[in-house]
């Protein structure tokens, strides 16, 4: 965090936990496949309509990755990017942490291709599973990293290849998600973009609203599971939809009030990129005017894990955060999850 900065906002963690060692996000890169699908070619696919899926959901199109394309390969594109922007070579990375729920294979971790793929061979290197809310988890595990002195330089990624795990014959669902990947470089480095601070929450209650039933140790992969469709995503959409609103305005809350910052002095509140609707609605919630929420969806659809990181991405690169700029990060998905994010650019 900026040290200037300190004086205005609080940092919750900084002040009480660990003796004033900062987290910076240093950088931010993003990569998403070339080809694109839009919802003019899903009508031919499923009964669906553009005019449906753009009311219903704000979506346009979205990225779909090439046959030899994987989680890992768009993961490290990402990363390379935000490397190059923090002008650190791979081999200053202590730790990567990887979050997808597409990972290449159920193990090894997608993490571990990952700093093979860009050399970063001092890394320690893991994946978590938390669906859309993952880079947010994977800020306040690097956060914690980077505060207790354990390690300089953390390579957070949110990564997915959704399209392998879609059933391109359920117009419920293929219509509403992409491909894509979005990396950050978390270092304690004065001056930089200042990461105030990042919550998460959960509740298993709900673990079937959402979920892949098939792939695990409870239904292995076997001829009948196949048939019946298991290793494709299942949703709840209307359940899941409501649980949204409510999740993402508690988590919003919860990151403001640790901060003690008004939503009024954020500049841009960057909303998991699920459905329009959603967004609306979470931004009427939590007091937002229209012009500081920042929706890139209508490009890429839901790309889980790596939808805020991209969108954060695109929204600096586009000049809608600027240096001093207070930024809001808010997610939902899968578990259920949920967590905020506030950072000081
Ligand atoms: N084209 C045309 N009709 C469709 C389509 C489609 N692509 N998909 C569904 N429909 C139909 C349904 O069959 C249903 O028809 P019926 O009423 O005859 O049964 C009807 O449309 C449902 O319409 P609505 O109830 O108006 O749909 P809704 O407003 O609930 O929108 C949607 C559906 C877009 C899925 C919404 O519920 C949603 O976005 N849910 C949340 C998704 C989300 O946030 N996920 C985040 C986590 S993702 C993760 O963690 C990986």
């Amino acid at each position: 965090m900026n040290p200037a900065s300190s004086k205005k906002f609080k940092n919750p963690r900084a002040q009480h936990d660990f003796k004033g060692r900062t987290c910076s996000i240093v950088s931010v890169g993003s990569y998403v496949p070339e080809r694109i699908l839009r919802n003019a070619d899903l009508e031919k696919m499923v009964e669906t309509t553009d005019e449906w899926i753009t009311s219903r959901t704000g979506i346009r199109e979205r990225r779909i990755a090439a046959d030899d394309e994987f989680t890992s390969d768009i993961a490290a594109k990402a990363a390379s990017r935000a490397l190059t922007k923090a002008r650190l070579q791979a081999e200053q990375v202590d730790m990567i942490v990887v979050a997808t729920i597409t990972p290449d294979m159920l193990f090894p971790s997608t993490a571990c291709l990952v700093q093979q793929k860009i050399g970063a061979h001092r890394a320690a290197a893991f994946d978590i599973e938390a669906a859309c809310s993952g880079f947010i988890y994977g800020l306040e595990i690097g956060q914690q990293f980077i505060m207790s002195r354990t390690y300089d330089t953390v390579l957070v990624i949110g990564a997915e290849k959704l399209s392998a795990i879609i059933d391109w014959s359920d117009r419920n669902t293929c219509v509403l998600f992409g491909d894509g990947a979005g990396a950050a470089i978390l270092q304690n480095r004065p001056g930089s973009h200042g990461l105030l601070t990042a919550c998460m929450g959960a509740d298993g209650t709900k673990a079937h609203l959402l979920s892949m039933p098939g792939g695990g140790s409870r239904c292995p992969a076997t001829s009948e599971s196949v048939a019946a469709r298991m290793h494709y995503l299942r949703m709840d959409g209307k359940e899941t939809f409501k649980n949204a609103v409510n999740a993402m305005y508690t988590a919003a809350k919860e990151s403001l009030r640790r901060c003690e910052i008004d939503i009024r002095h954020i500049k841009c509140v960057i909303p998991h990129q699920a459905n329009r609707r959603i967004i609306d609605a979470v931004g009427e919630r939590i007091g937002a005017e229209p012009e500081q929420i920042f929706v890139n969806l209508d490009k890429y659809g839901n790309t889980s894990a790596a939808s805020v990181a991209i969108a954060l991405d695109e929204a600096v690169q586009c000049g809608r955060i600027q240096k001093g700029d207070l930024v809001l990060l808010i997610v939902f998905g899968a578990g259920l999850t949920w967590g905020a994010a506030v950072i000081e650019w």
